[in-house]
């Protein structure tokens, strides 16, 4: 029988199984923790709170945040570190064992394996664009957030950084490239509230013997890290999601 074709998902989790074996997640935390610490401080993350971390890569983020949500006053924070890569995962279990607040999960953004209204925050670092139905994606990440709950989307592939359409190509899975305002009606369009979008730029220096594969030049690169990355952010009404099988009158 001919091997069945495969799916997007599982597509994006060999590929990404691929960059966590080639220790492309490790990397990763040089090139996004200038533009993810800014992400965070607009978080402003309080103990007690329940952060997802979708796409969570090798967890360096994922830790930053258990940092901050852990023990205070208004209780015992927990942040869950989502991705969909297993190789992701394991790396990230691997090197979160110091922290007790930390759930890492083997998963789809599309079908996000959680409950209804459980979120006070989700970050999601350089991820978005990858998942093939971004749709499915929000009303996942609507029905997960508490009511009023804030999310916080950080990339840096879309329209208006022209610089960062040089690296398209190298991609070996599809992405979805969309300017800063068709990010803000998709989102509007599945009920968030307060939709901004903002440029977060990377102020971190390109020395001069840097050698780049993803750019045409060293200026190119500095262009791209100053215009940053695109910040989407946005709140769930104050409404519940029923739980399944039941109905809200
Ligand atoms: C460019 S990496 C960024 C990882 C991490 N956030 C960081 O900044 O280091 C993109 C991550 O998104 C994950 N990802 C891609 N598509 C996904 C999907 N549909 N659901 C969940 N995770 C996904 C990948 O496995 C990968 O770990």
């Amino acid at each position: 029988m001919p091997d069945q074709p495969l799916t997007p998902d599982e597509k994006l989790q060999q590929e990404f199984n691929r960059w966590a074996e080639a220790g492309e997640g490790d990397k990763m935390q040089q090139h996004h923790l200038d533009i993810t610490e800014k992400t965070i401080r607009r978080m402003d993350l309080r103990p007690g709170e329940r952060v997802l971390d979708l796409g969570c890569g090798s967890g360096w983020a994922t830790r930053l945040l258990a940092r901050l949500v852990g023990e205070g006053p208004e209780g015992f924070g927990q942040v869950v570190g989502l991705d969909i890569s297993d190789e992701m995962v394991r790396l990230a279990r691997a090197t979160s064992k110091d922290f007790d607040n930390i759930l890492y999960v083997w998963g789809s953004a599309q079908q996000i394996p959680w409950e209804e209204n459980f979120f006070d925050k989700v970050l999601s670092v350089e991820s978005f664009y990858y998942y093939p139905d971004q749709e499915r994606a929000l009303a996942e990440l609507f029905r997960v957030l508490a009511p009023r709950g804030r999310l916080f989307i950080l990339i840096n592939l879309y329209k208006d950084n022209p610089y960062s359409l040089q690296w398209v190509d190298k991609l070996k899975v599809p992405v979805h490239v969309r300017s800063a305002a068709e990010y803000v009606e998709l989102f509007q369009r599945h009920a968030f509230e307060n939709v901004e979008a903002v440029q977060i730029p990377d102020d971190t220096p390109t020395p001069d013997d840097y050698v780049t594969k993803s750019f045409h030049s060293l200026e190119d690169l500095r262009a791209f890290k100053r215009a940053g990355a695109l910040l989407l952010m946005a709140s769930k009404p104050d409404v519940r999601n029923a739980a399944p099988g039941y109905t809200i009158y």
